[in-house]
């Protein structure tokens, strides 16, 4: 039987008098990736928010492997495996992306609290494993021949690239990616599906937010539609499209799913 390495249950998250999530369930098996779609304002970036960290939940869990992590930082959550991506993607626009990408990767070599305060032999060898595991990571996803190109100066498609390589780089066991298909064109789309496969191969569980729907159904078999911050229904990408419930709380938004 497959693992739960990321479960969510009852989370709940209210601004003022909206609420935004309102007893959120659902969870990533080990190896999977799951889709989480609903129309705009669903709540959806909201979710990504208080799983990573960067908000805190007014109520329910986060369990990541074995581990409850409700309302831990962002940084204790990178630690400890699970990392997520931004809009904008690079760390340093004007650095390169060889070292986007070790920056990336610098949450692995100060794991633990000794070796970062110490310069011992452990780190120096931890560090040199970084500077290999980047060499694997601009190849595996077609970055070499820019990696020594300003992170601003990529084209928008290959800056979120340099995005999922950057949140990689720190070995995460879950990445939870906001949109990563947005703004980019269908040969871009197809190349991103195929750098979140490659990236799911390597053993990282993925939760993938889009409103592309052909992007979510040709990465994820099993999808969770949130709307108005709540659970709507969770299925195979062709169940969802077929839903009524679905369909009906798309019509009711100006932007439909692409
Ligand atoms: N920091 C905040 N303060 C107040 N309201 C917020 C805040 N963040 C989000 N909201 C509101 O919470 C609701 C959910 O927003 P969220 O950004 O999570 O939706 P979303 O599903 O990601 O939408 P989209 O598809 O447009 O990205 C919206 O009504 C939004 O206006
Ligand atoms: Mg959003």
């Amino acid at each position: 039987m497959s693992r739960q390495v990321l479960v969510v249950s009852g989370l709940g998250k209210s601004f003022g008098a909206l609420q935004a999530i309102s007893d959120l369930h659902f969870h990533v098996e080990d190896g999977e990736i799951v889709g989480l779609i609903g129309p705009n304002g669903a709540g959806k970036t909201t979710a990504i928010n208080l799983i990573s960290g960067r908000l805190k939940p007014d109520t329910g869990m986060v369990r990541l492997e074995d581990k409850v992590v409700t309302g831990f930082s962002t940084n204790s959550l990178v630690q400890r495996g699970l990392v997520r991506t931004f809009q904008s993607t690079a760390v340093y626009p004007e650095r390169s992306v060889w070292s986007n990408v070790l920056r990336g990767a610098f949450a692995e070599i100060y794991k633990g609290f000794w070796p970062a305060l110490v310069n011992t032999g452990a780190q120096k060898r931890r560090r040199d494993a970084a500077i290999v595991h980047v060499e694997t990571i601009l190849d595996e996803l077609g970055l070499q021949d820019v990696r020594d190109v300003p992170a601003q100066q990529l084209p928008y498609g290959r800056q979120k690239t340099l995005g999922l390589a950057i949140a990689i780089a720190s070995r995460p066991r879950v990445i939870l990616l906001d949109e990563p298909a947005a703004g980019l064109s269908a040969e871009e789309v197809d190349r991103v599906a195929d750098v979140i496969r490659r990236i799911n191969s390597r053993g990282v569980s993925v939760v993938v937010v889009d409103h592309n729907m052909r992007f979510i159904s040709g990465l994820c078999r099993r999808v969770v539609v949130l709307h108005h911050g709540r659970e709507l229904c969770t299925g195979k990408p062709a169940e969802i499209a077929a839903n009524p419930q679905v369909i009906e709380a798309y019509l009711g938004t100006v932007n439909e799913p692409a």
